[in-house]
Parts: structure tokens; sequence; C-alpha cells
């Protein structure tokens, strides 16, 4: 295929996949479209080993790595805190509720051996630095940048000018996603050189604009700057109509949870395997802004008006990070309060995620099917 974003990357198809797991990075890129490596739970440390790792595997082919910055969290205002003062900013009420919901679901402690946290199922929480803040980023910025990835992303507003600066000083694209038009223009103010919009229906953070009017809005607004359609997007006629719409190429980040690479908890994975489209929703529960995930009692609990609500990034992920370590890990055994309450980010195309494939097999048959598509739409033509 041939359009402005596999130019940009001299890739073979305009297929990219976020993902936070390198196998799944190396196996797209591989079959020839181009892994992102979601990198905001890394450690720097794991960040370098998974870096290398990605290019001992690839060879010369290209991949990304995507970081998150939000525009606003408590301490963006300079404040500088602490995450000893970040801490004290959350209510006893908070702390007491999670140990209810803990208490009634009969969620086990860790155990002394296993007291690492993590606050997106992945990774940890450090005790130096607070999650989704630049003081986390910079590190992992630089090891990106001592690596060779072709792209660099960052979610939930525009890349901070250090960012921006920095990647194009090391001659890297800059890519953002948006969720507005107004968001897309201020990103392609900023600098940026590739827009990813991002529906409604994604997994993860997300607007509430859907993608199928949100494509063509953003095209319009930052044209000639390549725009990368993303939110429900999992297979060929999809891909197809995200490019109908002015898309350059896509972006897909819910479909790989399911592949044979996916690290995604067991338990989950089979969640994702039977669930619906219409068993997902937007919630403050995990990051403390709306990220879309699978329903479950965990969400349910935060959705009930009689108990507090979801705090602010990044307090309510610092607020849950142990209890949802203690989830997943007890989550295993059936039947059990931890196996109804464990969830992750998802979006609505986790109704068509029936069945388990290898992520090379997700591309290829993305692939057939977006080249049926266009094919019958040239035949309803000449008809
Ligand atoms: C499990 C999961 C985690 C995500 N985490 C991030 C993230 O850290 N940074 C980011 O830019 N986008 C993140 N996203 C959003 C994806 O980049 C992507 O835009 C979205 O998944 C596209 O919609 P889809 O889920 O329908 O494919 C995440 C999505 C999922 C499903």
């Amino acid at each position: 295929m041939k359009t402005a974003v596999t130019e940009m990357f001299g890739i073979d198809v305009p297929i990219l996949a976020f993902t936070h797991c390198r196998d799944v990075v190396a196996a797209v890129t591989k079959a020839g479209g181009m892994g992102v490596l979601g990198a905001v739970a890394h450690s720097p440390e794991q960040l370098e080993i998974d870096l290398a790792w990605i290019e001992a595997e690839v060879g010369n082919r290209p991949y990304g790595v995507d970081l998150i910055v939000p525009a606003k969290y408590a301490g963006s205002d300079g404040g500088g805190y602490t995450m000893e003062q970040i801490r004290q900013l959350i209510p006893a009420e908070h702390v007491a509720y999670v140990e209810d919901i803990l208490r009634r679901y009969e969620v086990p402690p860790l155990p002394d051996d296993d007291r690492r946290v993590s606050a997106l199922g992945r990774g940890g929480v450090s005790e130096m630095v607070a999650p989704f803040s630049e003081g986390q980023a910079d590190p992992l910025l630089e090891i990106a940048l001592a690596h060779r990835p072709a792209l660099v992303v960052n979610a939930l507003g525009p890349p901070p000018p250090h960012m921006i600066d920095r990647v194009k000083q090391e001659g890297r694209l800059l890519g953002a996603l948006a969720g507005k038009a107004q968001h897309a223009e201020r990103h392609v103010l900023a600098g940026v050189d590739l827009i990813i919009a991002q529906g409604a229906e994604a997994g993860g953070h997300t607007g509430e604009v859907g993608t199928m009017v949100l494509i063509p809005e953003i095209v319009d607004a930052v044209s000639p700057v390549p725009v990368l359609g993303a939110g429900g997007i999992g297979r060929g006629r999809q891909m197809a109509a995200a490019m109908a719409l002015g898309a350059q190429g896509v972006w897909c980040g819910s479909v790989w949870l399911t592949t044979e690479e996916a690290e995604t908890h067991p338990v989950v994975k089979q969640k994702f395997l039977a669930a619906t489209s219409s068993d997902t929703v937007r919630s403050r529960s995990r990051t403390g802004k709306p990220a879309r995930q699978l329903r479950t009692a965990w969400t349910d609990e935060w959705d009930d008006p009689l108990t507090p609500q979801p705090l602010g990034m990044p307090l309510q992920p610092i607020l849950i990070a142990e209890a949802i370590a203690r989830i997943d890990r007890a989550a295993y055994k059936p039947g059990s309060g931890a196996e109804k309450l464990t969830n992750y980010f998802v979006g609505q195309i986790v109704g068509s995620m029936n069945e388990t494939k290898t992520s090379a097999q997700v591309v290829f048959d993305m692939i057939d099917e977006f080249i049926e598509t266009v094919a019958s739409l040239a035949h309803q033509l000449d008809d």
C-alpha cells in the first residue's frame, strides 16, 4: 500500500499497533505494519531491556514508543509535589472505600514476598515520582531517544515543549492522540507530525465524539498533516471506512489484547473473548480520567452514586494501585470476588474479539478484508 503514513515510516501497510507488550510490537512491525510500545507503566530499567529486545527482533524495520504526559494533573502547575505530598491529598474516605470493596469481595492481602504494586497492570508505581507526570516520563523519553524508535507519541494533551524539542533534536517523528478537532489543531501548532484521531469507541482514555464523526473533522482541520483513524478499528472493513473518511492509516489498541502474544491477564483475556460490544464503560475508576474498560463489579462499585466518586489523576491510580495488584493476583480462583472485580482497558471492538490469533494474523486478515472491501465498493460504482 502507499499512503502518507507508509511513506513516512517506510512500512508496507498503514497499520500501527499500540500495545504494552513488546512481543506484539515486534510481531506487527515484522508483519509489515508498525508496533508502538506503550511505556507509561515501564520502569526505566524495563524500558531499556524491552527496546533493546525489540531492536534485536525487528532489525532495521521501524517501531515507536508512546508516553503519557497529560496536559492537566495534580502537580502539573509546577508545584513539584513529592509522592508523599500527593498521597496526603487522598481523602481518608476514599482509602476506607477501597478497603471496603476489598473486604466485601474477600480479596486476600498480598503475600509479604510479593509487595509489588501496579497502577496499570504492569510495571509499578514508583515511590519517588507520580505516575502520569513529566517527572516520570522524562527518564523514559531519554531512554527511548537513546534507542532508535522512528516515532514518539504522547497522549492526554499536547506533548510538553521539552518533549517536542528533544524528539525534534534527535530527528524523530512526533505523534499525538486527539479526541476533538481543536485538540488536533493545538497539537499541529505545537509541532506534532502525525495525529491519531481517536473516537469514543476506543479502549483506554477516550473522549465523547465517535470515530465516524471525528476522523473527517480532524482530517479537514489539520490537512496536510497525516491522520491515523483510531477507536473501534480491528478489521479490514473498519480500516477501509477510516481511510474513506480521510485517514492515511489506522491505529489499533484493543484488538491485540486477545492475541497469542498479548500479556493480558488470562482471566481478563477470557472475559474479553466472551464480551459483547455493550460490555464496556467509560469510567474514571482506574486512572482518574475517563477511560473505556470492561464493565465488571469494579466499575459498578465506582459508578454507584452513593459511594465516593473517583479522584483525579494521579490520585486515583495511586489510591487503587495495591488494590488492583491484590485483585489481579487473586482473580485466578474461579468464582472468587477478585474474579468478579478484575477488569482492564478495552474498547467496544471487544465484541468482535472472539478468537485468539497471532498478531501477524490480525494484520494479514485486516489487509485481506480491506482489499475485498475496496474491490467490492469499486464494483458497486461500476454497476
Ligand atoms: C489496554 C489499553 C491501554 C491503553 N493505554 C494507552 C496509553 O498508555 N497511551 C496511549 O496513547 N493510548 C493508550 N490507549 C489507547 C490506544 O492508544 C488506542 O488509541 C485505542 O486503543 C484505539 O482504539 P481501540 O481500542 O478501539 O483499538 C490504550 C488502549 C488500550 C486498549
